[in-house]
């Protein structure tokens, strides 16, 4: 068993916990959305400085939250990529320092790992192998999960990332950031066979198309004539409502029909989701009915360790640590970093 307590301040959320490998002792997450907002999108600066504001309070709550002091603690972890650098780097230097203090072993994390361990939070008697469906803003994928830091990636946008996608298609809708939220919001008002758009099929040189990869740019281009075209023909106000059911269902059509052909042709009999676009209620809902028919089981973490959080870090974290994998204090922070090289973090 390994009690961890871990930092992440890889975007705009800025979050601390402590976890016994898959027990959550205390999550603290304070999102910045409020203050992007303002912006449209993340302002990178302005998230680290408030990265910055925001840890020291956090790690104290953590701490008290969870009722356990420091000698209960046995290690330390931190996101150290991929993510925007300057934020990384805030938790990323608070982590190293934390355990140089507490002479506790430290180790740099990798977040989509973090988004695939939420599962574990979720159902903690699920064991490798399983395929895992990663829909974050920045990343989406369909990975093997063969063992812990064993990824292989099976499928992956050619372009935008699902949560990119949401997000810029909200701004499209005049509906503010981030999109996710509030087009599922508004979506459950609309007819989502109102407007037939295109599913971002990618055509293989030798006829055909991938099974696995997705490309969502064709989709969000589709949405913009579609307004254009209204707004020519005077439609106002905008269908946003239609809109925005059309436009999510097309997404969860398009992920689900991946996600479970590569289940099947790979033979794994579970299907763990992981990332904020994982909160979704149309792909939770379409996923899990097309999931029955084909007998998988199906795994959505609850909504809160969908969307970024420090528990899924520590949840990895204890897992790594168990298999005597640590980082040096020389570890950097990287903005990119590919889920199958995560154990270039522990020096492997
Ligand atoms: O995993 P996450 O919190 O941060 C990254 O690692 O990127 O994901 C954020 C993304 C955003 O693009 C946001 O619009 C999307 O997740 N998101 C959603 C929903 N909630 C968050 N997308 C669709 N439906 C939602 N309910
Ligand atoms: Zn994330």
């Amino acid at each position: 068993m390994a009690t961890i307590l871990a930092l992440e301040t890889s975007c705009d959320e800025t979050a601390v916990a402590i976890v016994r490998d898959r027990e959550i002792l205390s999550s603290v997450v304070s999102s910045q959305i409020d203050i992007h907002q303002r912006y449209g999108g993340i302002v990178p600066e302005v998230a680290s400085r408030q990265h910055v504001l925001t840890l020291g309070s956090e790690l104290e709550a953590a701490l008290d939250q969870a009722g356990i002091a420091w000698e209960a603690i046995d290690g330390v972890a931190a996101t150290s990529a991929p993510g925007l650098v300057g934020a990384l780097m805030v938790g990323l230097t608070a982590g190293k320092t934390l355990a140089m203090v507490h002479q506790k072993p430290f180790l740099g994390m990798h977040h989509l790992e973090g988004h695939i361990y939420a599962n574990y939070l979720a159902q903690p008697d699920l064991h490798p192998p399983y395929l895992c469906l990663l829909v974050s803003g920045g990343h989406t994928s369909l990975i093997g999960v063969q063992d812990c830091g064993q990824y292989q990636t099976l499928g992956q946008t050619r372009d935008d990332a699902a949560g990119e996608a949401f997000d810029k298609v909200a701004r499209l809708l005049g509906l503010g950031y981030p999109g996710g939220p509030v087009i599922d919001r508004l979506a459950k008002a609309g007819d989502a066979n109102a407007f037939p758009l295109p599913e971002g099929n990618i055509s293989l040189p030798e006829g055909g198309f991938h099974p696995y990869d997705s490309s969502f740019s064709g989709l969000k281009t589709a949405m913009l004539r579609l307004v254009e075209k209204l707004q020519a023909e005077g439609v106002d106000p905008l269908p946003v409502a239609d809109l925005a059911a059309s436009f999510q269902a097309t997404v969860a059509r398009s992920l689900t029909k991946r996600a479970i052909a590569c289940a099947l042709d790979h033979g794994y009999t579970t299907l763990a989701i992981g990332g904020g676009v994982a909160a979704n209620s149309a792909l939770r809902q379409y996923l899990q009915g097309v999931a029955k028919i084909h007998n998988l089981r199906v795994i959505f973490p609850p909504l809160s360790l969908c969307t970024d959080n420090a528990a899924m870090i520590a949840c990895a974290a204890a897992d790594h640590f168990n298999r005597g994998h640590r980082s040096g204090y020389g570890l950097g922070a990287q903005s990119r970093l590919d889920l199958t090289r995560v154990m270039e973090l522990y020096g492997e």
